[in-house]
């Protein structure tokens, strides 16, 4: 009798697919190779839509009035402070933007992520959620055109626009994402997000500081850029909310100038953010319900439920503080500074408990309350608004400020441009009317190319002359590698692009040494096509030399395998300058670890405890590569000989420079037994392949040779370009891999005219 059963067989159901335990609570330290396949067209149902011709659809002033009208007109499910959302639309935007950081380019405006786990659900995007589901009609009226990340970003300005603050453009082409991102390492600390009450435990900044506040050697673990769990950036009431002014403008000073800003960019940032808005902590924490990702169904993606009065309004509880920085918090003035610094400021507690700052002067100006005509309350400051103060440096930037609202405007609206469009990578990829004219630096420019690009007769020639240098298979190979291999999908910097690889500072890392002559090499042919050709007669840069140098190095090396291949060449490329390039932002891409390279920091273990592969695992994650990528493109350099010292370690055949399936035949045969060769960092770093019958050693291993073999996924890719039938495709499918890398960066290549 099937009554009252289940439909699954039982009467006791424990769990359907994805109920854990799942892999990652069995095996909290198995490589998730998967996660390379995370974020997949399969997800997207925009998948098929042309993105920039849907946005150039969009009339932007008629958005931007939709906008402009629909932040002062409050609704009755989330009334406006103020009578205007701008103040709140900012924060979104701020929020959607602020989690990024330059270590390695992720977080960020570019793909909206705030609207999904686990940013969506940080304590520091509370009701956040209201500001995107207050967006809705926006969005909807303007569908498939306009993606999410855009309207945040563009809300932001127009919000900053409606309190008369001047913005300095806009560009559009962010994608949004369509599933939540599993991977991104945002910090150590474990929270029970399914109990609201255990918000408290977010002061807890444990593992992720490597010392107490005031201590020597007080730093951020890497990437993160925020300072703990559940933040964009720093706790407002100091760190460990500890009240403590000057150790708040520490923690200020190191989790933004891991989102690339400068000591006058902060300041700008936080006294201009500061200047709109109040905030909000009418009730206990305690009180509030669970954050979207675990709210009850009928909460429909909100969160944070409050049951206290109206729930919102005079009610609303955000962050936990309480009040407002200015008498004016819907219009652009320099009040903020004024009262920050006229008046001496006292600690004192919100009605939920926190702990800000009143003016110790009873007739310091007040503020209205954001709903109740005729009432007004105390001028508040954070502990890290107390900060600017305090810290001599931002005190400076400060008073500079105070005495040019001009240059604090100016400075305020280069910052927020930077802000919300650092991640977008270089501006030919901004769309829309409304690109600010001017360039900066943080967009990495390349130069607008002079002459026409080579004709395939020209790459012919210059191919001959990359011949006549001498310069081997390896070394060529190598160097093309190199300079494209800096490239992230995340924010879309680096790449071989603009020839930087030649420039400071990727010329020195260690990792580049053997590159430097073999760019010196491939300049002159560079040259003297150039000095042969007249009038308007093609040129050819430095970028499209090395690059054709890999194309004719992977050419051979096919040859010497005895497959014939032609390897894709998109001429175009332009050579960057060191003006046009800034040296401390570009010197973050330098490699912790680089396995394509058999690299590693020579100080690795002493400054982590992650193990290399797992740092290879990053790599070909923002290089955006599939794992059947990653493994091809890896076996396909070992064979080649591109172990950044020359090292033999992984180089699995007798024909370096030939391109041989050596290295995956010799990873699956078990006619050889691998054994670790040290324990150095409590896991071996190196390993021996011995001849199992004679014990000869034959070859030599790094951590990240061998995780193609012992890694099940990745040694199931390993075993298919290992099989009797496995060069002709693995050639084909290392060429694509390879045209892939050195086409990452060619935002000015329309892929779909792109020769292939
Ligand atoms: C509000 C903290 C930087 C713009 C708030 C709130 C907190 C906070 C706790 C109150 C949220 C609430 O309860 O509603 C911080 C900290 C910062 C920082 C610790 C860095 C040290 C910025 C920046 C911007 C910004 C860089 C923008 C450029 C705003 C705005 C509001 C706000 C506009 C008011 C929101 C509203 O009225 O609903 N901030 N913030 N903040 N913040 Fe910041």
């Amino acid at each position: 009798v099937l009554e009252g059963k289940c439909p699954f067989g039982g009467n006791t159901v424990g769990g359907a697919q994805t109920s854990p335990p799942t892999l990652s609570d069995w095996y909290p330290d198995r490589l998730r190779v998967e996660q390379l396949h995370r974020d997949g067209r399969a997800a997207d149902p925009l998948a098929d839509l042309d993105h920039p011709a849907a946005f150039a659809t969009i009339d932007l002033e008629e958005l931007k009035a939709d906008i402009t009208r629909l932040l002062t007109t409050s609704v009755s499910w989330w009334p406006s402070d103020y009578g205007n959302y701008a103040p709140q639309m900012v924060r979104m935007a701020w929020h959607s933007a602020g989690t990024y950081r330059i270590a390695d380019g992720r977080g960020g405006a570019g793909q909206a992520m705030q609207r999904f786990a686990p940013i969506s659900s940080w304590w520091d995007n509370g009701n956040t959620d209201k500001s995107r589901r207050l967006l809705w009609p926006v969005k909807q009226k303007y569908g498939a055109a306009l993606s999410w990340a855009d309207l945040i970003v563009l809300t932001g300005n127009c919000a900053l626009e409606v309190m008369g603050f001047p913005t300095i453009g806009f560009g559009g082409g962010r994608r949004d994402a369509w599933e939540a991102d599993d991977a991104t390492y945002w910090g150590p600390e474990h929270l029970d997000m399914t109990d609201p009450g255990s918000y408290d435990d977010m002061v807890d900044r444990s593992g992720r500081w490597t010392a107490e506040p005031g201590e020597p050697g007080y730093e951020l673990q890497q990437p993160l850029a925020a300072s703990h769990q559940a933040l964009i950036y720093v706790n407002p009431e100091g760190p460990g909310a500890n009240g403590d002014p000057a150790a708040s403008a520490v923690d200020i000073r190191i989790t933004f100038g891991r989102m690339a800003m400068n000591d006058v960019e902060t300041v700008a940032l936080i006294a201009g953010g500061h200047a709109f808005g109040k905030s909000h902590g009418a009730v206990p924490a305690d009180q509030i319900g669970a954050p979207p990702e675990n709210a009850p169904m009928e909460a429909m993606g909100l969160g944070w439920h409050n049951p206290v009065g109206s729930g919102n309004a005079e009610h609303t509880m955000t962050n936990g503080i309480e009040g407002s920085w200015t008498p004016s918090p819907t219009q652009w003035d320099n009040s903020y500074l004024e009262n920050l610094f006229r008046y001496e400021w006292e600690q004192t507690r919100s009605p939920a408990g926190a702990l800000q700052w009143t003016p110790s002067d009873p007739s310091a100006p007040k503020t209205p309350d954001a709903h109740r005509a005729g009432v007004e309350h105390s001028l508040m400051m954070m502990t890290s608004d107390i900060a600017l103060k305090v810290d001599p440096v931002y005190r400076e930037v400060c008073q500079r400020f105070l005495a040019d609202f001009d240059l604090f405007t100016d400075e305020f609206a280069k910052a927020w441009h930077k802000l919300t469009h650092r991640d977008m990578g270089p501006k030919s990829r901004y769309l829309g009317p409304d690109v600010a004219a001017e360039d900066f630096i943080w967009q990495d420019p390349l130069p607008a190319r002079e002459h026409p690009v080579v004709s395939a007769a020209d790459v012919d020639r210059l191919k001959r002359a990359v011949h006549d240098t001498g310069l081997s298979v390896s070394d060529l190979a190598f160097t093309a590698f190199s300079s494209a291999v800096t490239h992230r999908e995340s924010d879309k910097r680096g790449g071989a692009n603009g020839a930087r690889i030649a420039l400071e500072p990727q010329k020195d890392w260690p990792v580049n040494r053997r590159t430097v002559p073999v760019v010196a090499a491939l300049r002159d042919v560079a040259a003297a096509f150039n000095a042969s050709a007249v009038g308007d007669a093609a040129r050819v840069s430095l970028a499209d030399v090395i690059v054709l140098a890999g194309c004719v190095a992977v050419e051979d090396a096919a040859a010497a395998a005895g497959s014939t291949v032609s390897v894709p060449f998109t001429p175009g490329r332009v050579d960057a300058t060191q003006d046009q390039t800034d040296v401390a932002q570009f010197q973050w891409l330098a490699p912790v670890v680089d396995g394509f390279r058999n690299y590693e920091q020579p100080d690795l273990a002493s400054v982590t405890d992650v193990a290399p592969e797992r740092f290879f695992l990053d790599e070909a994650s923002l290089l955006g590569l599939t794992a059947p990528e990653w493994v091809v493109l890896t076996g396909g350099l070992r064979v080649l000989g591109c172990n950044h010292d020359g090292s033999a370690h992984g180089v699995f055949t007798e024909r370096v420079g030939a391109l041989t399936t050596d290295f995956f035949t010799t990873l699956t045969t078990m006619d050889l037994q691998w054994a670790a060769a040290d324990d150095a960092a409590g896991r071996p770093t190196r390993f021996t392949l011995d001849d199992r019958d004679t014990g000869v050693q034959v070859h030599t291993a790094t951590r990240n040779d061998l995780v193609f073999g012992s890694n099940a996924q990745l040694r199931a890719v390993a075993e298919v370009y290992a099989a009797r039938d496995g060069q002709e495709r693995f050639v084909r499918d290392f060429v694509a891999v390879w045209d892939k890398l050195m086409m990452a960066d060619r935002y000015d290549v329309d892929p779909s005219t792109a020769p292939t």
